[in-house]
Parts: structure tokens; C-alpha cells; sequence
């Protein structure tokens, strides 16, 4: 039986857990919400929680934000609180939140769950509580990729389309916007970042299938990769 890995990379001293980054993305999240020291914060999918953790520096919860996630990585920020359980089982928690945020997340979720972690999450929601959603933009996408990674990758954007739909249908007053970041990194960093499989299309490729991957992003790629990371942010308020 082929083994199932999880994603354990993602936010692993990628771009996509550096300084600038979270930075830039919680500029962008003070633009959909106002929070302050009185919010109280759910991270649903946190990896190792540099986004809430980083609020928390800057806003001095009282509730120490919470994140959860079903893999517990060895080095989660300490200055929040981190629970290692499934969203749907977190959320039958009685338990509000002002904002409930699922960055690139939603789409490990089927259908049928999806519509049960959006039907949870509004429950948990307190009066104009929002829900953020982010997830690769699908159309267009610039994600350096090698043809085998480019394949899965529409193959998962095209999925993406269809849970845009499930999520309009089910959260229904909802509005979009694009949060955009200019990505700069070395050739060498990418591949280190595509050998230890940083997103999801690459989890279920064999050795050999990475191996041939990464030659292909060595022959097309110059030193130094510039593109742009665009998530598509859906939010809902209460
Ligand atoms: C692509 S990472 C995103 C991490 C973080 N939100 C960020 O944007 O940096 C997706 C995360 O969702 C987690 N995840 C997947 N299914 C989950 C579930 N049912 N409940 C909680 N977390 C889940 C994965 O373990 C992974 O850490």
C-alpha cells in the first residue's frame, strides 16, 4: 500500500514563513478586519502558527490566539495555543470566535466536509465574527513547477473551482479579494523546498518522480526564481 505522507514543509523556512511574508499578509488582514486586544482568534490549519503568532506580538491578545492542525510540527510558535486535533472535531467545541481563519487549507477538505467545517465554523463565529479563506488563485497560476507538478497542480486548482462553488452556496454573502506577494528566491532554496515536497501536489510522487522534477526545474529556472504568489481571500462576516 502506498504510504499517505502528510505536509510537513510547508511553512518550513520557506517564503512562505519568512518575516516579510507574514508581515505583508497581516497588513492584509488588518485591511478585512479590526482586531484588537479583546479578539479572540481561530487558526484553522495552522502549520507552525507564524501568522496568529505574529498578531499576538503585535496586538497582545488576552486570549492567546488558538491554532489547530492535524500534524503537530516540532517547532510551533509557543506564544499561542496549538491543539493537534481535526478542525471538524475542534469546532463542536462551544467555543466563539471573532475571526476564524483557513489559509490554504480548505482544500484537503471533500465536499461533504467542507460544507460540515463551514456549517461549524459559522456556529462558532461571534456577532460580525468573519471567516477568511485563503487559497491559491486558480486561474494563471504562478507557481514555479516541473510538467509531472504543473499536471497535479491544475488537477487540484480545478478542484479548488468547484469548492469555490460549495463555499458561495454555503456561506452565501461573501466578497473576494486577491492578496498578492512578490516571491524572490533562489534557484538552490526552491529545490530544497520541492525535495522535502513544501505543497501538496507533490506529496503522493515517488522519489524518482521528484528527482526528474527537480533536473527539469534546474535546466528552466534561472539562479534566482521571481514570481508572484497570489491567494484568492473569501470573506464572509456574520
Ligand atoms: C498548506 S498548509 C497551510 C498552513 C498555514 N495555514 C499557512 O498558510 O501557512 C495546510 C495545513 O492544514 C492542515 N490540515 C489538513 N487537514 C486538516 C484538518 N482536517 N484539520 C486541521 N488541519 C488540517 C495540514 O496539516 C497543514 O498543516
Amino acid at each position: 500500500m502506498k504510504k499517505s505522507r502528510k505536509l510537513r514543509n510547508w511553512d518550513n523556512k520557506t517564503w512562505l514563513s519568512s518575516k516579510s511574508y507574514i508581515s505583508e499578509f497581516n497588513k492584509f488582514l488588518k485591511t478585512k478586519i479590526n482586531l484588537n486586544k479583546n479578539s479572540k482568534i481561530l487558526d484553522v490549519g495552522c502549520g507552525r502558527a507564524n501568522i496568529i503568532s505574529a498578531l499576538q506580538k503585535k496586538y497582545k491578545f488576552k486570549n492567546n490566539p488558538v491554532g489547530i492542525d492535524v500534524v503537530a510540527n516540532k517547532n510551533v510558535k509557543k506564544n499561542i495555543i496549538f491543539k493537534k486535533i481535526d478542525a471538524l472535531k475542534y469546532l463542536k467545541k462551544k467555543r466563539k470566535y471573532d475571526l476564524i481563519l483557513i489559509k490554504q487549507t480548505i482544500h484537503f477538505f471533500t465536499k461533504t466536509k467542507s460544507n460540515n467545517l463551514l456549517n461549524l465554523a459559522k456556529k462558532r463565529l461571534n456577532p460580525n465574527g468573519k471567516i477568511l479563506i485563503f487559497s491559491l488563485k486558480t486561474k494563471n497560476n504562478r507557481i514555479p513547477c516541473f510538467k509531472k507538478m504543473r499536471k497535479n497542480l491544475e488537477k487540484s486548482l480545478k478542484r479548488d473551482e468547484n469548492l469555490f462553488k460549495i463555499i458561495k452556496k454555503n456561506l452565501k454573502k461573501i466578497s473576494y479579494t486577491n492578496f498578492n506577494y512578490k516571491v524572490n528566491i533562489s534557484k538552490q532554496k526552491y529545490v530544497r523546498m520541492i525535495r522535502e515536497r513544501y505543497i501538496s501536489c507533490l506529496l503522493n510522487m515517488s522519489n524518482k518522480e521528484i528527482n526528474l522534477g527537480i533536473s527539469e526545474i534546474k535546466l528552466k529556472y534561472k539562479n534566482q526564481i521571481k514570481f508572484t504568489d497570489t491567494l484568492k481571500c473569501i470573506s464572509y462576516k456574520k
